[in-house]
């Protein structure tokens, strides 16, 4: 088993896994193939210049799961009052087959370590239901965010 930071090249599998998690995660929804082509058009550059990071786990040479992470931009809050910014998590996708092995657990704690040596103190993600045992087992907590749809006048 091999544990890597992505690559540049690694785009085609991250949008793969990042539409796949979607799927398992809300079922066909088709807002799901909507998203698809403007995400790898802001994943791209991000990818290339590192500001989106992340792992990816190989088993026997077959890719298993993945994880990306991003830092923020985020203002001082009493969560974390003197660093302007957040780490994310975000596209933590097991293949279905190497499931309930570890490796979403080995993702995360792999991404705790990344966020710590980056000097995060903070971080964020939304959860699947299938996510959220892994997550709290991990000392993440469920927290009080909101959304809501407007009707934009201009883009
Ligand atoms: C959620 C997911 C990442 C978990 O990955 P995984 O490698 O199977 O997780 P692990 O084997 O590390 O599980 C560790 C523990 O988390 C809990 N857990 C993991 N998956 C679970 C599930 N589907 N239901 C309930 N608990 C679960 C269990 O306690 C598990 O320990 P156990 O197998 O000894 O009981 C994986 O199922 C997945 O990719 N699902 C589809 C995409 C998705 O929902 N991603 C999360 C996005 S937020």
């Amino acid at each position: 088993m091999t544990l890597r930071p992505v690559r540049f090249d690694d785009l085609d599998l991250i949008c793969r896994h990042r539409r796949d998690m979607f799927r398992d995660g809300r079922g066909m929804d088709p807002a799901i193939d909507e998203a698809a082509g403007p995400y790898r058009a802001w994943l791209e550059p991000r990818l290339r210049d590192g500001r989106y990071f992340g792992y990816v786990l190989e088993v026997d040479g077959k890719v298993a799961a993945s994880c990306g992470l991003e830092i923020v931009d985020w203002p001082p809050s009493p969560r974390h009052p003197h660093e302007a910014r957040r780490g994310y998590v975000s596209n933590v996708f097991v293949e279905p087959e190497f499931r309930r092995r570890g490796y979403g657990r080995l993702l995360m704690e792999a991404a705790a370590a990344e966020f710590e040596r980056r000097g995060v103190s903070y971080a964020y993600l939304h959860a699947t239901d299938a996510g959220v045992p892994l997550y709290q087992q991990l000392g993440w907590q469920i927290t009080n965010e909101m959304a809501k749809f407007f009707t934009p006048k201009a883009r």
